[in-house]
């Protein structure tokens, strides 16, 4: 298939993809967080083309995104008010919140689940996009699965060329994670996984809010999975990743005295000058919100390094941080060295 690459600073070109988009096409698309792989959410035919393009499970639900709250009301039995509270505080946002799901939902996007998970973008081209379309859009991040999701066009160019119908170039995303995702399907709120929304931020609202534990830690053999993107190696480059946790100090004498010409770095902006191996940086240690902007590009060049093995600075998980620990030590395998 000959992959078309379109630009959404020409009008034509959103109008091309919103065409492609309701003749039951797939078209990569800029949103705040990654790119996504779009395809009409109430199509499950199109939908079903999304997982054949990723070489994704069929076991994973997709997330379904709505330009306006009133698309939001036929895809879900109800609208709880925790539910309405969330919406206000944080759409269009980096946000998706699961709750059970109406009849209209195609069996492709919930995977065999009851429940559908349901975002309200705040990229400007995502949400036009939404309503040339004139329906919802689901769409999982737009990367091969298990790579890193793609923060530009030229991301999702390299993974998915020759398998979707276009790529609509929207720029660089600015939260560089992926959602925040929570269920209200549960009592009391589950985080799924972490994202631009912390913890913090979303107990303002709910009060109580449990963090499932697979954001942090590997699910146990045989475990049940409430989210079944939680149980696949994610996000991982060719080289085997290894976080280091430690001091500053401790982390630049373990990886010098490492160094041997097959291992790498990544690693803060200001470790640079400390380190003597091929290192590739993610952002700065005092700010969260660069670490995730910059975390998925870092990942993609480490395969440039050439080396078999990287030590990874360990993020420290407050705040926004909490969305990079959970990305990174999937790219790890869930394999941390401590240090001091
Ligand atoms: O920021 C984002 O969320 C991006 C952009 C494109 O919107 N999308 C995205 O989709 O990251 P995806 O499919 O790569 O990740 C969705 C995650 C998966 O881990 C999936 O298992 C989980 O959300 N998920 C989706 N629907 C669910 C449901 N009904 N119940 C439990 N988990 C669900
Ligand atoms: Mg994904």
């Amino acid at each position: 298939m000959k992959t078309e690459y379109l630009n959404a600073r020409h009008p034509e070109d959103l109008q091309r993809a919103a065409k492609i988009l309701a003749e039951g096409g797939l078209v990569g698309i800029p949103t705040e967080t990654v790119y996504g792989l779009a395809a009409n959410a109430l199509n499950g035919e199109a939908c079903k083309r999304i997982f054949a393009a990723k070489g994704r499970p069929a076991d994973n639900p997709l997330i379904v995104h709505i330009a306006d709250l009133s698309q939001w009301e036929p895809l879900v039995r109800k609208i709880p008010e925790k539910a309405r509270r969330l919406a206000e505080a944080f759409w269009p946002g980096p946000l998706t919140i699961i709750l059970p799901k109406a009849d209209c939902i195609p069996a492709e996007v919930s995977a065999g689940m009851d429940t559908v998970g349901v975002r309200f973008p705040a990229h400007p081209v995502a949400r036009e996009l939404i309503r040339l379309a004139g329906v919802p859009l689901a769409a999982p991040s737009a990367n091969l699965s298990g790579r890193p999701s793609p923060t530009t066009a030229q991301h999702v160019w390299k993974d998915l060329e020759g398998k979707i119908e276009a790529v609509l170039d929207g720029g660089p995303c600015n939260v560089g994670v992926e959602s925040t995702v929570i269920s209200l399907a549960v009592d009391p709120p589950r985080l799924f996984r972490p994202g631009g929304v912390t913890p913090a931020a979303l107990r303002e609202i709910l009060g109580e809010l449990e963090i499932d534990p697979a954001v942090v830690k590997p699910l146990e053999e045989g475990a049940k999975v409430a989210s079944p993107g939680m149980k696949y190696k994610h996000y991982a480059p060719k080289a085997q990743v290894k976080i280091v946790r430690g001091s500053a100090e401790a982390y630049y004498r373990y990886v010098n005295s490492h160094a041997n010409g097959r291992t790498g770095a990544l690693c803060y902006q200001e470790d640079a000058e400390k380190l003597q191996v091929p290192l590739i940086c993610f952002g700065t240690q005092a700010d969260e919100s660069r670490q995730a902007q910059e975390l998925f590009e870092a990942l993609r060049k480490l395969d440039d390094l050439q080396v078999d093995t990287v030590y990874a600075r360990c993020p420290d998980p407050e705040g926004v941080g909490l969305a990079v620990y959970n990305r990174l030590i999937r790219a790890a395998g869930f394999e941390v060295i401590q240090v001091d």
